[in-house]
């Protein structure tokens, strides 16, 4: 993913790349010399990094469990950090990042990069202007996924790594927040994973909103999108969406019968954008040079994160358990 915001970095005309950091020695040079990033320097010790090249932000693209040092080192340091999710590896690190956020008042923001996706706007924008608030929210997210690296040791590895981009995909769309979960992880006979790959889990958000989840990292054959598939209701009709294509609405429009009349409305799907994170380096830009709150900002994005938290809390208690950000 290091390589992957290397090539957004790059390719953004406001940016210019100052310094490659790793704690694997000789990473850095491979990736620079991989992308022809030759006026780049590379560094394997943080602090040395951040006293050369005096960055303006850091972008942390590091394993989950670095996130912590890596975030607080370059806050404590005056400087602004574009993160990759999930924030952290525990939520009381994540707190302690937000608090450090705080006080040093500097942006800290978690590129949640499935934000940026044209058909999750639009299936958001139908929700707000045809549905109204929404009561039921369904995703279903179904890939069989080969890592190598972090992920095959990672414990709960589907819903810390993955379940928490729709997560908070559904607080995106339906635009509550979480209230109290129910959830059970497991992995099938013939899972791979070390940690559970697969869950299923229902959400109390506000507004009384059910979000129901269901997920796998070892379903392997008619895939769902890496967006997962959607379903929501709200009073005015009912919206779907593949994770794919447009998404399309069923408007509510006859006043009287068994079964109601709808219009269906396909959403239309802008032809020029920035999607993914080079979606959410436009909007931590645009936050850095206004001080406008972007979305995936600390004190809003620990809501997700909790999100994750508490389903691995239900799934170990076997109890609903509450969701509770900062
Ligand atoms: N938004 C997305 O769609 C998306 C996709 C893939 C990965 N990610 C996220 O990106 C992050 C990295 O994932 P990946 O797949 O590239 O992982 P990876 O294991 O392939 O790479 C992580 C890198 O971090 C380095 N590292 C570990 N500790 C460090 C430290 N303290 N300081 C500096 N470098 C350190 C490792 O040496 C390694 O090179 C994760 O948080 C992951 O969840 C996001």
């Amino acid at each position: 993913m290091g390589r992957n915001w290397a090539k957004n970095l790059r390719d953004c005309p406001e940016v210019k790349t100052v310094g490659w950091m790793d704690i694997r020695p000789g990473a850095p040079q491979a990736a620079i010399e991989e992308l022809r990033l030759s006026d780049v320097p590379g560094f394997d010790d943080l602090q040395k990094a951040i006293a050369e090249s005096r960055p303006d932000f850091v972008v942390d693209v590091t394993a989950p469990e670095a996130h912590y040092s890596v975030t607080l080192a370059a806050l404590a340091a005056g400087i602004p950090v574009l993160g990759e999710k999930p924030m952290a590896d525990s939520m009381e690190r994540a707190r302690e990042m937000v608090a450090a956020s705080q006080k040093a008042g500097q942006l800290y923001m978690v590129s949640q990069s499935r934000r940026y996706h044209a058909g999750a706007i639009a299936l958001a924008d139908l929700v707000r202007r045809h549905l109204g608030p929404l009561g039921i929210l369904n995703s279903d997210f179904y890939l069989g996924a080969h890592f190598d690296g972090f992920r095959h040791e990672m414990k709960n590895v589907l819903l810390l790594d993955m379940a928490i981009h729709t997560f908070d995909s559904a607080r995106h769309i339906s635009g509550a927040d979480p209230v109290s979960v129910y959830c059970e992880e497991f992995n099938p006979s013939w899972s791979w994973h070390k940690g559970a790959d697969s869950a299923v889990a229902l959400f109390e958000m506000t507004g009384g909103l059910r979000y129901t989840y269901r997920g796998s990292w070892c379903a392997e054959g008619l895939s769902t999108s890496w967006e997962s598939q959607w379903r929501a209701h709200g009073p005015g009709g009912a919206a779907v969406w593949d994770g794919e294509s447009a998404p399309v609405a069923g408007v509510v429009c006859g006043k009287e019968g068994l079964i109601r009349e709808s219009e269906k409305i396909t959403a239309k799907l802008p032809e020029k954008y920035f999607g993914g994170i080079a979606g959410s380096l436009r909007e931590f830009l645009e936050a850095l040079s206004t001080g406008r709150k972007p979305q995936g900002e600390c004190h809003d994005n620990i809501k997700s994160l909790a999100m994750a938290f508490a389903a691995v809390e239900s799934a170990q208690t076997g109890r609903r358990v509450p969701v509770r950000g900062i």
